[in-house]
């Protein structure tokens, strides 16, 4: 008969609560890898999105005017708000900050700051 290994037995118990050992699978495992936000057919059409929170780490991902999904991360350039809330939703054609209104058309350009001037 073989003996047991790590891998049949999984993981010991300590490993699902040490913060050292998150942070191990933080750095070298999960912030190293392709994280999946959803699947493209969810946001199909021109405007849609979908967001997430990755340990932290605010990121959408939304349909552009040509066609072409680009991912962003979900804060305001300028003072860091959260521009998307919902886990999907539709834009119209600009994401507008819901702090001071600064708009980002679907490419992720600035195209409109309030009281610029
Ligand atoms: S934080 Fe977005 S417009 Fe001010």
């Amino acid at each position: 008969m073989a003996a047991q290994t790590e891998i049949e037995t999984g993981l010991p118990a300590w490993a699902y609560t040490d913060p050292d050992f998150f942070a191990l699978e933080r750095a070298k495992l999960f912030a190293s890898s392709w994280q999946i936000v959803c699947h493209e057919s969810d946001i199909a059409k021109r405007g849609a999105y979908a967001t997430l929170n990755f340990l932290g780490a605010l990121a959408f991902v939304i349909r552009g005017d040509d066609g072409v999904i680009r991912a962003f991360q979900n804060v305001c350039r300028h003072r860091a708000a959260r521009l998307l809330d919902d886990p999907f939703g539709q834009c119209s054609s600009r994401i507008v900050c819901p702090y001071h209104a600064w708009t980002y058309d679907l490419g992720g350009r600035l195209v409109g700051v309030p009281g610029q001037d």
